[in-house]
């Protein structure tokens, strides 16, 4: 039987890669699926947790739980905003983008007769993940978020990782080794989990492979830990 370490528990979950509107038909988006956000959504559930998702992502709605539909950062912003007041945990496993563009043209951007291309403005989005974990409201709460990395001259995934960890100031970071092929889209997923309670040297706490159901129970599995 699956336990029921997560009742009575409000969790928020976040999933998809937002798209930020150039014009009435074109947007700038990602390639994240929503398939690990809506898998931990769906393991909360059927561990006993209330389950909120902010979702940007058309995957269908996991059983039981309250979907709430988004399409930007913004719109993800003020949805997880709303919510995350009420949320023992916080998981934000969208891919935000990091930029949008400066204007919205409300008509469709034409080709111009002197074969010239546009030049598109972009602005930066709010970082919504470190604003929830510099606000927290809630005491208790644990806010954790994603990171897909790569490694690279100035340092190994992890490296980046824990920068990232500190950067942000959230409690635990889903850490991912992104490549072509890797991670986005697929079904199956590898991932460490680093734990700001272990300060300079973030515990590190490296699940299985596996589907991305598996992930998301051992996910689970570190942050009811850390409930306790
Ligand atoms: O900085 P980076 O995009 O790599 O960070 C990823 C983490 O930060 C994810 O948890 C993502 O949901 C969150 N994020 C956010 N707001 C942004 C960009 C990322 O909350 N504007």
């Amino acid at each position: 039987a699956t336990p029921q370490d997560l009742a009575g528990r409000t969790v928020l979950v976040s999933a998809g890669g937002t798209r930020e509107p150039l014009d009435p038909v074109r947007f700038l988006g990602n390639r994240s699926s929503g398939k690990q956000g809506y898998a931990l959504a769906a393991v909360a559930a059927s561990r006993g947790a209330d389950v909120v998702l902010v979702s940007s992502s058309s995957l269908p709605d996991p059983a039981g739980v309250r979907v709430v539909r988004v399409e930007t950062a913004e719109q993800l912003r003020t949805a997880v905003l709303a919510e995350a007041p009420s949320a023992d945990v916080v998981v934000m496993a969208a891919a935000v983008a990091d930029f949008r563009p400066a204007r919205f043209t409300d008509h469709k951007i034409k080709k111009s007769d002197d074969g010239g291309s546009p030049v598109i403005e972009l602005v930066r989005n709010p970082d919504i993940l470190a604003e929830l974990a510099a606000h927290r409201t809630r005491p208790g709460q644990v806010v954790v978020g994603f990171a897909a990395e790569t490694g690279d001259a100035q340092g190994s995934v992890l490296d980046h990782a824990r920068a990232k960890l500190a950067r942000k100031g959230c409690d635990l970071l889903v850490v991912n080794e992104v490549g072509v092929d890797k991670t986005f889209g697929s079904d199956d997923n590898t991932v460490v989990v680093l734990d700001a309670a272990g300060g300079e040297r973030p515990v590190e706490h490296a699940l299985d492979p596996g589907t991305k159901t598996e992930v998301a129970a051992g996910v689970w599995n570190v942050v009811t830990r850390r409930l306790a």
